[in-house]
């Protein structure tokens, strides 16, 4: 039984490192990468560090508007399918690439089975959420991470081809917290040359939504409350993703602010370092609001709503998308009861989803 893989974005090189380490020797597993992030700090790094096998096929289809981008990754993904007809192809998460590759094999008839399934932040001006809904209401077999993903897969009529797995990044997450911490501070010199972690107490930020990059006064917000936590006597690390430099170049809004230091993405044990080290998180990352949780750091996030609502409402993540120049005063605030709380199960979902996939479509 063939299994083809489609990733393209940054999470999902993290997500597929389980998968494929979970589908080795089960069957014949064929990764295509759609090339929708190519910058290497965006994308040959995961591969690298995660160990994850070189892409079968890789469709170069770089940045463009979002119907742009999805139709060439639409087109490239259809030749490729009828080229290999896999026996089933696994998406993953939320992004163009996932949707372009759940269009492209429900087309030819080639089930499809959706990782990440039936996370909804109810904000239907965000991009992700009409991907993840129509790829889960496409998708043969919908795995879901977490109990309330169910929940929403069966309001939706889905249920019957819903299984919970639980959270593949809590398999890569705590796989690579375990390693040996010098094999990872290796990894993180070879990656950057010299650690970014910085010697004062510091909070870990990331920044990258359209909502908070595009539009420069919210951009502006978004900055003076970095500052305001820099000024709060710990220095700010905001690793700047392309978009977010380009932006605040382009509207002359600048990154560079006392305490708050700019570096450029990581990869992910480099990232793993850094948030055990940190003492608070911002962010408008989904992966990293959760990844906070999981080592207990408490997390402000900048959006109005999170598909991750179980972070919010074991007080270890506050939404501040409202008053983003309140961040400093509300991450401060932060109760984080201490919880020994499971909601993204116990870092074995790769392999039930592999299982899953077996029982659905034969192997
Ligand atoms: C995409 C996903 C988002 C995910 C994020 C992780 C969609 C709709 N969005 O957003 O869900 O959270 O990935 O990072 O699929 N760029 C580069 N180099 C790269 C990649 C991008 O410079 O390697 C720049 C380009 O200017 C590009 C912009 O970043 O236009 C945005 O990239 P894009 O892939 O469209 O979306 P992300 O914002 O990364």
């Amino acid at each position: 039984m063939q299994i083809m893989s489609v990733v393209g974005a940054r999470p999902q090189f993290v997500k597929l490192a389980p998968m494929a380490r979970a589908l080795a020797g089960r069957c014949d597993h064929v990764v295509v990468h759609t090339g929708q992030h190519y910058d290497a700090a965006m994308s040959d790094v995961f591969f690298d560090e995660l160990d994850i096998p070189r892409p079968d096929e890789h469709l170069d289809v770089g940045s463009a508007p979002h119907g742009a981008q999805t139709g060439r990754m639409l087109e490239a993904l259809e030749g490729v399918l009828e080229r290999r007809r896999p026996d089933a192809v696994l998406v993953y998460g939320d992004t163009n690439s996932t949707l372009a590759a759940t269009l492209a094999a429900v087309k030819l008839g080639i089930p499809v089975a959706h990782l990440e399934a039936g996370l909804r932040s109810f904000n239907r001006s965000m991009p992700e959420e009409h991907n993840r809904v129509m790829t889960d209401h496409a998708a043969d077999l919908c795995l879901a991470p977490t109990t309330g993903a169910v929940e929403h897969l069966r309001a939706e009529g889905l249920g019957d081809r819903t299984v919970l797995v639980g959270d593949v990044m809590t398999d890569v997450l705590f796989a690579v917290r375990d390693r040996d911490r010098s094999l990872r501070a290796e990894e993180a010199r070879i990656a950057s040359s010299a650690s970014l972690a910085p010697t004062s107490p510091y909070v870990l930020a990331t920044l990258h939504r359209p909502a908070n990059t595009d539009d420069p006064e919210r951009l502006g917000d978004v900055l003076d409350g970095l500052e305001a936590v820099g000024r709060s006597g710990r220095t700010v690390l905001l690793l700047a993703h392309p978009r977010l430099r380009a932006r605040a170049c382009s509207s002359g809004v600048a990154l560079d602010r006392p305490g708050v230091v700019v570096a450029p993405p990581v990869g992910y044990p480099e990232l793993v370092d850094l948030l055990g080290g940190a003492d608070g998180v911002v962010t408008d990352s989904g992966g990293l609001q959760k990844e906070a949780f999981l080592l207990r750091r408490p997390c402000v996030t900048v959006r109005s709503d999170t598909e991750w609502p179980e972070t919010v409402t074991l007080g270890w993540n506050e939404l501040v998308g409202d008053r983003p120049v309140e961040m400093a005063e509300r991450l401060a605030g932060l109760t984080c009861p201490q919880t020994d709380a499971t909601p993204y199960g116990d870092g074995r979902a790769a392999t039930r989803a592999v299982d899953a996939m077996l029982a659905r479509f034969g192997g």
